[in-house]
């Protein structure tokens, strides 16, 4: 891949996964990725946090993408999750927020979910954005505390085939404007 717009259109979500683990180094480096993302007031709401165990990726399996949650059940072979919670806002980003009327917290949140997603797959590694999950068994697995959310969980792994959904985008003119809406 030789600029950011072939790393950009060859990441997507992968769902299916063969089951080999990943290194630690590579993670690490996914979650490098992300902390060095931008956030509102450089307030960094964030703490990602690696699931690699054998035992803890079962349960993660088991409790957390099973019943009505089973959709995301493919997760079964992933070689890891990174679960990402967010944490508090400095408080002129809380307030610009309740001013504007929006979320930093969750709008940087999404920013560093993609800055891992792109490194993970610069480094060969295929991930899924999994929004759906049993969050009050994971925060149990992970000793989150109750009060805690966990916003995203991304689930990793390999998948040496290049096949993919074909790509279905809004038109480019339906989403990008020129000096008005
Ligand atoms: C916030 C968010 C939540 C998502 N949750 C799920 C999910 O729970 N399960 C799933 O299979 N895909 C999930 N996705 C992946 C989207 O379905 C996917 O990104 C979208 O269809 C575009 O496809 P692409 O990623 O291959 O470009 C989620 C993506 C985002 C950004």
């Amino acid at each position: 891949m030789n600029n950011f717009l072939d790393l950009a259109n060859a990441r997507r979500s992968t769902r299916v996964f063969d089951g080999r683990g990943i290194k630690r180094e590579d993670l690490e480096l996914c979650a490098e990725a992300a902390r060095l993302a931008p956030s509102a007031c450089n307030s960094q709401p964030w703490k990602f946090i690696i699931i690699d165990d054998p035992h803890a990726k079962e349960a993660v399996i088991k409790d957390t993408l099973s019943g009505i949650y089973k959709m995301n059940s493919f997760s079964k072979d992933a070689g890891a999750f990174i679960a990402i919670i967010s944490e508090k806002m400095k408080f002129p980003a809380w307030m610009g927020g309740k001013v504007r009327n929006t979320d930093f917290r969750r709008i940087d949140i999404g920013i560093a979910c993609a800055h891992l997603v792109l490194q993970a797959r610069e480094l060969n590694i295929k991930t899924c954005i999994l929004g759906w999950f049993n969050e009050g068994r994971l925060k149990k697995i992970l000793s989150i505390p109750f009060w805690k959310k966990i916003e995203l969980v991304i689930a990793m792994g390999y998948n040496d085939s290049e096949e993919c959904p074909e790509r279905r985008l809004k038109d480019k003119s339906e989403v990008v404007g020129f000096n008005k809406y």
